[in-house]
């Protein structure tokens, strides 16, 4: 990396001198490793593994996913953090990240166990165009940007289990939980909040048969910050298809690639009473669609519903 004067810095970011070296200050405060090289200017040696607001925002290259970020140190749960800022007027695509949470929030009131330093913890809010109804879909548009990204990054297997766990070696890497808000103007928000094992070297008993981590399957770790920008691109990307579409048309290829048990026997547990057939796919709602042993086709929509592989959780 190369040198870069003071006056350069100033001209390029419309900044007084002052402001330069504050904001160098800073930056050296959150760990970039900056040199003053007497006679040349700034030399940027390294940089932080952070997913810091400056690191994020600094780097993205989307027009409105994850343009601005929330950083904290630690939170509750990064969802409610999304959901307080939606009420204070957060623009949509703001992204909250925390390096862990004390109440991580898992689906079917489950918690999400938040490790610090780790991980990947955000919450994405978004106020869509589109009806109420449809807000569901902004899961499986998540699920495939999630695997899009870790595709690309790492070369790597990367399946959805419907709708919306993301696995690697059939254990799952990536959960997302979607909620939804209404406003007292009846408009609506949505928050989906994105769980990423990164660098976890191991996980509890009770789930390392079913979780796994980037560095375990991959054997080093990872840049965090890279992981967030590049789902935050393909997000973007997929969630303007699909506003403009109205519906998932323009994803359900690229979803049923991903799809962990297309074409195989899938156990549906319904609350209602549990159901065994072979998974199809999904529609341009998201539902997955389910072929019963009389040829007959069912869908399946997320809601309280989980679907299994015959013999397990994949
Ligand atoms: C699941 O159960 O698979 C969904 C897990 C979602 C976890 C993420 S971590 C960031 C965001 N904040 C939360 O409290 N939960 C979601």
């Amino acid at each position: 990396m190369g040198t870069v004067t003071l006056g350069e810095l100033c001209r390029e970011c419309g900044v007084s001198k002052e402001t330069v070296v504050r904001l160098i200050r800073q930056l050296v405060s959150e760990g970039y490793d900056i040199e003053l090289e007497p006679g040349k200017g700034y030399r940027l040696n390294s940089y932080p593994e952070t997913l810091s607001s400056c690191e994020l925002m600094s780097r993205i290259n989307t027009q409105w996913a994850g343009k601005r970020v929330y950083y904290r140190e630690e939170t509750e749960s990064t969802n409610e953090d999304a959901r307080f800022l939606a009420e204070e007027g957060m623009a949509h695509g703001s992204l909250v990240i925390a390096e862990t949470q004390t109440a991580g929030k898992g689906r079917k009131g489950r918690s999400w166990s938040s490790p610090k330093g780790s991980s990947i913890y955000m919450s994405m809010l978004l106020r869509p165009d589109f009806p109420v109804n449809k807000a569901s879909m902004l899961t499986l548009v998540m699920a495939v940007s999630v695997a899009d990204a870790l595709s690309q990054l790492y070369d790597m297997e990367v399946k959805i289990k419907w709708p919306n766990d993301i696995l690697i070696s059939k254990k799952k890497v990536c959960g997302i939980l979607t909620e939804l808000y209404n406003h007292p103007d009846h408009t609506y928000s949505v928050v989906v909040g994105v769980g990423i094992n990164v660098n976890q070297k191991g996980f509890p008993e009770e789930i390392a048969d079913i979780a796994t981590s980037i560095l375990i399957e991959k054997g080093d770790s990872c840049n965090r910050a890279d992981i967030v920008l590049a789902v935050m691109e393909y997000f973007e990307y997929y969630y303007d298809l699909v506003a403009e579409g109205g519906d998932l048309s323009a994803l359900v290829d690229i979803y049923d690639t991903y799809l962990i048990n297309r074409n195989e026997r899938v156990k549906v547990l319904d609350p209602a009473g549990e159901y065994e057939g072979l998974a199809k796919g999904i529609n341009d709602q998201g539902e997955l669609i389910v072929e019963l042993a009389d040829g007959s086709i069912t869908r399946v929509y997320s809601g309280e519903v989980s679907v299994r592989g015959i013999y397990g959780y994949t």
